[in-house]
């Protein structure tokens, strides 16, 4: 499914559950890597590639967050490619979604999460998700 896009930087991740080895996320070995919020350009660091961001779902401003640096990534001319809810009636959906023109492609069924991440144990999501690409 994500084997279309050449991904370069996973912005939220660990060493243990990373999509490439490049990644920004809390365990990085180098601690100007370690928050994805403060890390000033993530398309410095996509080597020509597309961004993958998996972000925080909870709390909402900081999922928001991430999604406001990667539409800034995506207006800097590198692609991001996100997984999210598909919360079509939540704000942040709208202002960094809908608004910003993002591609999106609805998964069909419920996604089930592993890892020490998971928060519902393995077990399927109550919620949709949503493949969305921001790209300029
Ligand atoms: C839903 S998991 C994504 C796991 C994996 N990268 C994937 O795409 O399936 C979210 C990840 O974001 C990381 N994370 C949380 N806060 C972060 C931050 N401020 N900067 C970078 N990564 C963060 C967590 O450590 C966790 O690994």
């Amino acid at each position: 499914m994500l084997a279309r896009w050449p991904l370069t930087l996973d912005a939220a991740a660990c060493e243990n559950n990373t999509l490439v080895p490049r990644y920004l996320g809390p365990d990085h070995p180098d601690p100007a890597h370690r928050d994805a919020l403060t890390f000033e350009h993530w398309a410095d660091l996509a080597g020509g590639g597309v961004v993958w961001l998996n972000p925080p779902y909870v709390p909402t401003a900081k999922l928001s967050s991430f999604l406001g640096r990667a539409v800034a990534t995506a207006r800097a001319g590198v692609p991001v490619v996100g997984l999210l809810p598909a919360s079509t009636g939540a704000s942040w959906w709208w202002e960094h979604v809908i608004e910003t023109g993002a591609g999106v492609e609805f998964l069909r069924g419920r996604l089930s999460f592993h890892g020490p991440h998971a928060r519902l144990g393995g077990a399927s999501a109550p919620w949709a998700s949503a493949l969305v690409l921001w790209s300029s």
